[in-house]
């Protein structure tokens, strides 16, 4: 289920509480609040020549509602979308909502991209989807897979959407890179984020994502027209989980690794 079972920091708690009580309870900003905004814009994976502003940013309801407005936004009948697989089912279901057509592309047997059958599955594709680190392989797709990948899109206008959700759980002797961070990848992916993971924050439903200014300027028009605002206290107490100490985040992942070794060990790996 990708659902932590840590609970979720205080800090954050006790900000949804205290903006109930200061009456944030009407509507907010269709986009999301714009302190919340910049305080996202801020805090994107860097990238020298790019600098990202409030307007950069949607907040959704969860990442599966920015996947959802990207999807019914930018992908119509007769448009290809190619899914690396095996890959988090939630891509393929909002591709055939959307009246495209999916392109599953199967992983090499290292479970990394195969990029061979990549650079005969993408041309004439409208999109292509994935999740790093992937759900359900657990792989990173480093930064010269990433590099590989934008090679292959170069002189295309295929849009990629990298589903970053479980970025922060990255274990020794993997590094994450964003897509964001690759130079070739940059100006044509729509980078999807979430609470979920990072802060074990599932059930409130917060996400957001960035990406091309026409794309987020199309998403955001689908998801305002199907969700409306996102709560207004929950967007107030995701500002706090953004300024909660990195500890609190590392206490958790390191939990995660330990687990992790255990059952890699059982496995006798
Ligand atoms: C790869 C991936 N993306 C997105 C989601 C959905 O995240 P959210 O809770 O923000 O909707 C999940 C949930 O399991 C996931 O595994």
């Amino acid at each position: 289920m990708g659902e932590p079972d840590f609970p979720t920091p205080p800090p954050v708690i006790k900000a949804a509480a205290a903006a109930l009580r200061a009456g944030h309870t009407h509507y907010a900003d269709q986009k999301g609040l714009p302190e919340l905004r910049a305080a996202l814009a801020a805090r994107l994976p860097g990238c020298p020549g790019r600098t990202w502003t409030t307007d950069d940013i949607l907040v959704t309801h969860g990442a599966t509602a920015a996947l959802a407005a990207v999807a019914l936004a930018m992908i119509g009948p007769g448009d290809r979308v190619v899914i690396p697989e095996p890959a988090y089912s939630l891509y393929a279901d909002l591709v055939v909502l959307a009246g495209g057509t999916v392109d599953f592309v199967p992983l090499a047997p290292d479970l990394h991209w195969d990029l061979d059958a990549l650079a005969e599955a993408l041309p004439g594709a409208a999109m292509m989807i994935f999740s790093n680190p992937s759900n359900p392989t657990g792989i990173v797709h480093c930064e010269q897979e990433l590099k590989a990948l934008g090679d292959l899109l170069d002189g295309s206008g295929i849009l990629v959407v990298s589903d970053e959700a479980y970025h922060r759980l990255v274990y020794p002797g993997h590094v994450m890179t964003s897509a964001l961070e690759v130079e070739s990848l940059r100006d044509r992916t729509v980078y999807v984020q979430t609470f979920s993971k990072t802060y074990a924050m599932t059930g409130w439903r917060v996400g957001y994502l960035t990406g091309p200014r026409e794309v987020v300027d199309a998403a955001a028009h689908v998801h305002r027209t199907h969700n409306g605002s996102l709560n207004t206290a929950v967007q107030h107490a995701a500002l706090a989980a953004l300024e909660l100490p990195d500890g609190i985040v590392d206490a958790m992942v390191e939990r995660y690794r330990q687990r992790r070794e255990l059952s890699a060990d059982f496995a006798g790996e």
